[in-house]
C-alpha cells in the first residue's frame, strides 16, 4: 500500500486477507561490497522461519556473505516473535560511518564549539537502538512518526490544510535514554530511509555554550550556526537531524532576561533560536529532535512547536529485568562472570507460569531484583553492574570461603564493606536501599 519509505509499521493485506507486518532487514555490508547482496540475503532469510524480533546473524554458511556481509539484522525487539514467510520483508543496506565526531566551529579564532556533527549511519551510533529499553510501542511510535513526516513531504501534502511540523519532545527525569534515543532514532531512520535519502547528518546543537556562555555576540552566532545547519540541509539528498538537547535551557536564558541578571542579549537568543527553528523546519529533509528535564520549565513557544510530547520515564519491572539481562550477557561475554550462567527471559518465565525450578531459579530472584529496583533511572541501573564489582565483589568474594572462616568474621566484614562504601559516595545510596547490587552478584558469581 505504503510506497518504500512510507510507514514503518505499514499493514498490507496478504492474500489470505490477514495483516500481515513489514519487517525491516537491516544489512551491514563490509566496504566495498558486491551489488547484488540483496538477493544473497533474500535467499539466506528463505532458509528461516520463526525469529524474535531481536535477531542478528554474523555468521554465514554461504562464502558470497561471509565476504560481503558483517551482520543481517531484524532489529525489532518491541515484535516478540515473528513469522518470516507471512511477511512483508524491506532490506536495507549500509555500511557505518567511521569518521567520528567533528564539530562545528564559528569563530576560526575562538575554540567555540557550537555543535557536534556526525555522519550517519554513524559507528558509535550501532547497537543503542537495541541496548534501549522503554515501555511498549514508544521506540515503533517515534518511529513511525518520524516516517510519517517525511511520507507527507514526499507527497507535497499542502501544510496549510494538514499541519505537522518536523518537532518532536522527549522530556522526563534524567538518565532515562532522551538523548540516546534521539540518536539511535536518527540512525535507525538514516538506515531504513537509505533508498531515499543518500546519507544522513546528525547536528547535535551546544545548547549550554549558545545560552549561557555567549553574551553579546549570541544572536549573531546562533545566526550563524543555523546558516552552516542550512548549507546542510540545501543538499536534497541529504536527510538532517537537529538535536536540542535540554531545550529548557532556552526558558532559563529568557527568564533571566526578564530578572533582569542578564544582557538582554539572551531574549534576543531564544528569539533567533526560535525564528531559525521554524525556518529550517519548512525543509522536508529536517527533523528536529529535542530534550528537556524540566517540562514546566520549557519555553510555552517552543513547546507549542512540538507536534510529539513524549514522556520518558525510568524504566518499568520488566524494563529493569531487560536491562539486567543485557548487562550479564555482557558480563559473561567478557567472562567478569563466568562460567556461563543460563538465564530465562520473562517471556520464558510467562510460558513457565513462573514456576521455581533449577532453571528458573536465577531469573526469578532477577526479576524480584528488578522489582526492588523499581525507580531508578536507566543509567543508574546500567552502572550497577560496575559499582557492583567494585563494591562488593571483595564481600562476594569470601562468601566461598565463609565454610572455613567463623561466620562472625564473615559477617562483621560484609558491615565493613557497607559501611566504608556507604560514607564513600552518596550516590550509591539507592543501591544499599535495595541490595540490589549485592543479590545481584551474590547470586550469580556465586550461587
Ligand atoms: N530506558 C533505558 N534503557 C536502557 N538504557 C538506558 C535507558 N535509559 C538510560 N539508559 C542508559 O543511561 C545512559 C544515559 O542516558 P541518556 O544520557 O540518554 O539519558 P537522558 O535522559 O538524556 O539524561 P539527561 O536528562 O541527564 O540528559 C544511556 O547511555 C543508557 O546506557
Ligand atoms: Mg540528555
Amino acid at each position: 500500500i505504503f510506497p518504500s519509505g512510507g510507514p514503518v509499521m505499514e499493514l498490507v493485506e496478504d492474500c489470505g486477507g490477514t495483516s500481515a507486518l513489514a519487517v525491516h532487514v537491516e544489512v551491514l555490508v563490509k566496504p566495498r561490497s558486491k551489488t547484488d547482496v540483496r538477493m544473497h540475503v533474500v535467499a539466506f532469510l528463505d532458509h528461516h522461519r520463526v525469529i524474535t524480533g531481536n535477531h542478528r546473524w554474523t555468521e554465514f554458511d554461504e562464502q558470497f556473505l561471509r565476504q560481503n556481509v558483517d551482520s543481517v539484522a531484524i532489529a525489532d525487539p518491541e515484535r516478540g516473535t515473528i513469522d518470516l514467510k507471512g511477511c512483508n520483508l524491506t532490506v536495507h543496506i549500509f555500511t557505518l560511518n567511521n569518521d567520528g565526531l567533528s564539530t562545528l566551529n564559528l569563530e576560526e579564532d575562538e575554540e567555540l564549539s557550537a555543535a557536534n556533527h556526525w555522519l550517519l549511519p554513524a559507528a558509535e551510533f550501532q547497537g543503542i537502538w537495541e541496548s534501549l529499553v522503554f515501555e511498549d510501542g514508544v521506540k515503533t511510535q517515534l518511529l513511525d512518526y518520524v516516517s510519517t513526516t517525511i511520507f507527507f513531504s514526499d507527497k507535497n501534502v499542502n501544510s496549510n490544510l494538514i499541519t505537522w511540523n518536523r518537532v518532536v519532545l522527549l522530556h522526563g527525569p534524567p538518565g532515562n535514554g532522551k538523548t540516546s534515543l534521539c540518536k539511535a532514532l536518527a540512525q535507525k531512520l538514516s538506515i531504513r530511509l537509505s533508498d531515499r535519502y543518500t546519507y544522513s547528518q546528525f547536528v547535535e546543537i551546544n545548547s549550554h555554550s549558545l545560552f549561557s556562555k555567549w553574551f553579546s555576540e549570541s544572536g549573531k552566532l546562533v545566526t550563524k550556526m543555523f546558516q552552516k545547519i542550512q548549507q546542510l540541509i540545501d543538499d536534497e539528498d541529504a536527510l538532517v537531524f537537529v538535536l536540542v538537547d535540554e531545550v529548557e535551557s532556552l526558558t532559563a536564558a529568557r527568564n533571566a532576561s526578564h530578572a533582569g541578571t542578564e544582557p538582554s542579549d539572551a531574549i534576543r537568543v531564544v528569539n533567533s533560536v526560535l525564528t531559525q527553528l521554524d525556518q529550517i523546519k519548512r525543509h522536508p529533509n529536517v527533523v528536529i529532535l529535542t530534550t528537556s528535564n524540566l517540562t514546566e520549565k520549557i519555553d510555552l513557544a517552543f513547546l507549542d512547536r512540538a507536534d510529539i510530547k513524549q514522556k520518558i520515564g525510568p524504566p518499568s519491572t520488566e524494563g529493569i529485568f531487560n536491562i539486567y539481562m543485557s548487562c550479564l550477557g555482557e558480563l559473561m561475554k567478557c567472562q567478569i562472570i563466568s562460567p556461563r550462567q543460563q538465564l530465562l527471559t520473562l517471556h520464558e518465565l510467562e510460558t513457565i507460569s513462573f514456576m521455581e525450578s533449577n532453571v528458573s531459579q536465577m531469573s526469578l530472584s532477577l526479576r524480584r531484583i528488578a522489582e526492588k529496583s523499581k525507580g531508578l533511572s536507566g543509567r543508574s541501573l546500567r552502572r550497577l553492574p560496575f559499582l557492583a564489582h567494585a563494591l562488593f565483589v571483595k564481600v562476594v568474594v569470601l562468601e566461598p570461603l565463609s565454610n572455613n572462616l567463623p561466620p562472625a568474621f564473615v559477617e562483621k566484614m560484609k558491615n565493613f564493606m557497607l559501611v566504608r562504601s556507604a560514607c564513600y559516595n552518596q550516590l550509591v545510596l539507592p543501591i544499599f536501599k535495595h541490595y540490589v547490587a549485592f543479590r545481584l552478584w551474590k547470586y550469580v558469581v556465586i550461587e
